[in-house]
């Protein structure tokens, strides 16, 4: 190999790396981490998705709970934008009936959380999105916008559905 050729390789060499590193940096997404703690967060609503007469049942068949962190409360409260930092999750539980009781006996289907951040998340509203499947730490989601594209009909009220019920 003449040196021509070698400083040619490594010129190639060097413009792919860095073409890789480029790729990896865009497709990265902000972790968001396991929300510890959330059940001793501000209780927001709970309902139960039990037949296909609801749109949603296929996605959230079982009973869910909702849950703010300190800094979403007061604008859920006030109804206002959320500032940064704020945080809700949702729970769903799957849920057998039996003995004309629902309980929580079948444990989590999966632990779903949004995290506002104007600046991390400018294309989903300012808020980033995950999910935790069963009682897993890690989150999985590959793709906000399959979640965004729902919760953009919420922008009314900052993309968010859930109203606090007294
Ligand atoms: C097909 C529509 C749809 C999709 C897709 C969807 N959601 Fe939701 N999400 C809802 C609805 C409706 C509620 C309100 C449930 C209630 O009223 O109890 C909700 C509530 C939530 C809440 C509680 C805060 C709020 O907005 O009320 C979180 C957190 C949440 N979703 C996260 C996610 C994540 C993460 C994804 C993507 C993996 C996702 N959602 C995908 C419809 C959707």
């Amino acid at each position: 190999m003449t040196s021509r050729t070698r400083v040619l390789l490594l010129v190639l060499l060097a413009g792919a790396a860095s073409l890789g590193l480029l790729y990896a940096q865009a497709q990265k997404k902000p972790v968001i981490a396991f929300p510890m703690g959330y059940r001793k967060w501000t209780h927001v609503k709970t309902m139960v998705i039990l037949t296909n007469a609801h749109k949603l049942f296929d996605r959230f068949e079982g009973l869910h709970n909702v849950y703010v962190n300190d800094i979403g409360w007061p604008a859920l409260q006030q109804g206002k934008a959320y500032p940064d930092g704020s945080m809700f999750a949702f729970e769903l539980f799957s849920v057998p009936s039996a003995g004309g009781a629902i309980e929580t006996r079948g444990g989590r289907k999966f632990l779903a959380v949004i995290k506002k951040n104007a600046k991390l998340y400018p294309q989903t509203g300012g808020w980033g999105f995950e999910v935790f499947q069963g009682y897993q730490g890690t989150g999985s989601l590959k793709d906000m916008k399959q979640c965004f594209d729902c919760h953009s009909a919420q922008k009314r009220k900052d993309y968010v559905f859930s109203d606090y019920v007294e």
